[in-house]
Order: C-alpha cells, then sequence, then structure tokens
C-alpha cells in the first residue's frame, strides 16, 4: 500500500513550483493576459501576446533541445517554435527568426549547464497547462478569425496532463541534487523574467 510520502511530489517539482509561484503570478496576471482572459479579446491581443511567447522561444528553445537530446534522461515535448510560427502566420504576423534586439536579456544563452536547461524545460512546457484554458476562452469568445491560430495553445490536446506527467517524471530523475535543483530554479526564474520583459515592452498601456 502507498504511503503518504510516496504522494509527495519529488524536490524538483517543489523547489520550481515554490521558486517560481510569484513570477507566474505577476504573468497571469499581467494586463496583456489579463485582456486575453477577458470578456472581449482581440486578435491582436492574441498575436501580440503570441509574438511574445514566440520570442521567448527563439530565446530559450534551440539550444535547450540541443541539450535535452544530448541528455542522458529523454525529456519528451517543448519542441514549440514551429506551432507558434504556424500560428503567427495564420494571423499574418511576422515571424523573426532572432530575439528582438530592443528588448533586455536578449543575449542568446552561452554555454550552460544541463539543469539550467531542464528549468527551462519546466517553464516552456508548464506553459501549456494554463494554454488549454486560454486556447478555450479565446476559441469561444473570437470564433472562426481565431480557429487556425491555435496550434500552440491546444499542443499536447487531450494528452496534456499525461504529457506534463511524463516531464515532470523526467525534470524529477533529471534534478536530483540540491545544487542541480537550485540552478534549475535560477533559470527557471530567468525565463519567467525574460517573458515578463517581452510582455512589458509591448503593453502599449
Ligand atoms: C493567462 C496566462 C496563464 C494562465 C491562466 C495559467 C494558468 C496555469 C494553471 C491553471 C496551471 C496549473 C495547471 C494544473 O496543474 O492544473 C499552470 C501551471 C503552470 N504554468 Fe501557467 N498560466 C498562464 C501563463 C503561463 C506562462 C506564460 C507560463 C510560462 C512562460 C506558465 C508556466 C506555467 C508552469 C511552469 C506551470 C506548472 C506549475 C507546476 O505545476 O509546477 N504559465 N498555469
Amino acid at each position: 500500500m502507498a504511503t503518504p510520502l510516496q504522494h509527495l511530489p519529488p524536490p524538483a517539482l517543489i523547489a520550481l513550483r515554490a521558486g517560481t509561484a510569484d513570477r507566474h503570478r505577476a504573468v497571469d496576471q499581467h494586463p496583456r493576459m489579463r485582456r486575453l482572459l477577458g470578456a472581449s479579446p482581440s486578435l491582436d491581443d492574441y498575436g501580440d501576446v503570441l509574438q511574445c511567447l514566440h520570442q521567448l522561444h527563439v530565446r530559450f528553445e534551440p539550444a535547450m533541445r540541443r541539450a535535452l537530446e544530448a541528455a542522458p534522461e529523454p525529456h519528451a515535448g517543448s519542441h514549440k517554435l514551429p506551432s507558434l510560427e504556424s500560428d503567427l502566420r495564420a494571423l499574418g504576423r511576422a515571424v523573426p527568426e532572432r530575439p528582438w534586439p530592443e528588448v533586455g536579456d536578449t543575449a542568446p544563452p552561452g554555454t550552460i549547464a544541463l539543469a539550467q536547461h531542464v528549468g527551462t524545460f519546466y517553464v516552456l512546457e508548464g506553459a501549456s497547462l494554463g494554454g488549454q484554458v486560454l486556447a478555450r476562452h479565446l476559441a469561444a469568445t473570437l470564433g472562426p478569425s481565431v480557429a487556425g491560430a491555435l496550434r500552440y495553445y491546444t499542443g499536447h490536446g487531450a494528452q496534456t496532463r499525461l504529457q506534463w506527467a511524463r516531464s515532470c517524471d523526467s525534470i524529477a530523475r533529471s534534478l536530483v541534487d540540491p545544487p542541480a535543483i537550485d540552478l534549475a530554479v535560477r533559470q527557471a526564474l530567468q525565463v519567467f523574467r525574460v517573458f515578463e520583459q517581452l510582455l512589458d515592452a509591448t503593453d502599449p498601456a
């Protein structure tokens, strides 16, 4: 029989959740995100947020994928640039290949530790959990005009929960030692921070 302790999340997930909870709140309470979840979001609001997400992935995803593909533990998921690019094109938006130079922290990550890439993976993969809520809301409020531009947010579809459980498993297997967990939390905070900078830099309010 399972003991109560067996139901506790692994230390890496506890640390990542607790360490980034404030930053997650700042992001999901950001005026740009609030507009998307409001009664009447516009296609422009949505396109602007997608553009920020694309910029986030342009900065972090390629190096993260290279590192995780070479890692001892498999980390499935988080290949999201193609769906972001497809959604932007569907909205008639530009798809820049490089980070916007005018937004802070644009330097691509140099050589960083595997644990840091796992911290990036946590943020980029976890973002799709809230995405399910957003996708349903956008489809309901914007109707057919957004139908071809929801690939990123519908991502793993009905498999989202299962995919997240798998991601959490691989994160927990990769991050066992406290120093590695600490590195991952710092990196996850940095990724959230860059997303906030992107939202702020493009907020007309
Ligand atoms: C309006 C925007 C957002 C909403 C409403 C939202 C909502 C949520 C919700 C409801 C969950 C928990 C899902 C569950 O376990 O049942 C979640 C988890 C998460 N979200 Fe968001 N989110 C938003 C934006 C973002 C963004 C932009 C990012 C990253 C850039 C992000 C990163 C994460 C992460 C990493 C988790 C996993 C937390 C954990 O369980 O360890 N979210 N989000």
